[in-house]
């Protein structure tokens, strides 16, 4: 029985941003269940995803930006010559302000620069949806499958920005991110109506903050807000992933799945 639910055996992935910390794990997961799985990324050597340390015919690794139209379509192209059909697309890959982030970037959102929204949310919405049209459109065609969208839960809530007032410099979360993060909820809700009767479903999976060597007043700050006390795991989003990929969540279509240790119910 959890074989019938959870096994992805005969299934074709597709993970973008599949060589960072998360995406790696997500890679690891599918293939651990069965799929052949595609991973895409914009830098596909980032060592954060260790996908060099993989060994396995089931994997195919292509350097795809999710912002480049033509660059997403060749992506596809490769998958369908290597395995077929895509059934799982996981739109994983997006970016933040890193921690290094310019003054400007990280400062009052009155000067927030126009340019730093563009960018963000050109990754993390615009290259979601043209992976949607692209790939899941080639789903709706053929057969249909799984989309997950991630978003976190500061595209739920906004960013308690106390967290921050500790560090010597001003910090402030930039808005762009929370702002692209929830557009990846509706977009969701949209295609999985859109697509439900060409047996596309489409989830958004909203998490929580993982541990990553922060220092050790961010982590106190952060995890006062948790009710589990802690930043995941960067392995604890591969259960959620299995669920929303395989018929375990076959009765699942426009749903916000939220593994967040509880932060969003404080
Ligand atoms: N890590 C967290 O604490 C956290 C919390 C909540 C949500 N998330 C979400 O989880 C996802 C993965 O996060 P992560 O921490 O693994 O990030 P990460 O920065 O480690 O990995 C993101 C990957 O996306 C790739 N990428 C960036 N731009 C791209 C483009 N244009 N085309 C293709 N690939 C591109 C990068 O090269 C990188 O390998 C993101 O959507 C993120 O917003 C992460």
């Amino acid at each position: 029985m959890i074989d019938a639910l959870f096994k992805l055996s005969g299934k074709v992935a597709i993970v973008t941003g599949a060589a960072g910390q998360l995406g790696g794990e997500y890679v690891r997961t599918l293939l651990g269940a069965g799929a052949s799985v595609a991973a895409f990324d914009l830098r596909p050597g980032n060592p954060k995803g260790r996908l060099n340390e993989i060994d396995s015919d089931q994997l195919l690794i292509a350097e795809v930006n999710i912002v480049d139209r033509g660059s997403v379509e060749r992506g596809l192209e490769k998958v369908l010559s290597r395995f077929g059909n895509p059934g799982i697309l996981l739109n994983n890959a997006a970016i933040d302000a890193p921690p290094n982030a310019s003054e400007q970037e990280t400062g009052p959102f009155e000067t927030y620069p126009e340019e730093s929204w563009g960018i963000m949310m050109d990754v993390n919405l615009k290259g979601t949806f043209l992976c949607c049209q692209v790939i899941g459109g080639h789903m709706a065609k053929h057969g249909g499958g799984s989309i997950i969208n991630i978003s976190s839960v500061y595209g739920i809530l906004s960013p308690d920005q106390r967290i921050y007032e500790y560090k010597d410099k001003p910090f402030i979360k930039p808005v762009t991110y929370a702002v692209s993060k929830g557009g990846v909820l509706n977009l969701t809700r949209y295609l999985a109506t859109y697509w439900a009767k060409n047996g596309v479903r489409v989830n958004t999976l909203t998490l929580g903050g993982v541990f990553n060597n922060q220092d050790a007043t961010f982590l106190k700050n952060y995890s006062n807000k948790v009710p589990l006390g802690r930043m995941a795991r960067q392995d604890e989003y591969n259960g959620a992933i299995l669920f929303l990929s395989s018929d375990a969540s076959s009765y699942m279509t426009g749903a916000n799945l939220i593994v967040d240790g509880g932060f969003s119910c404080w």
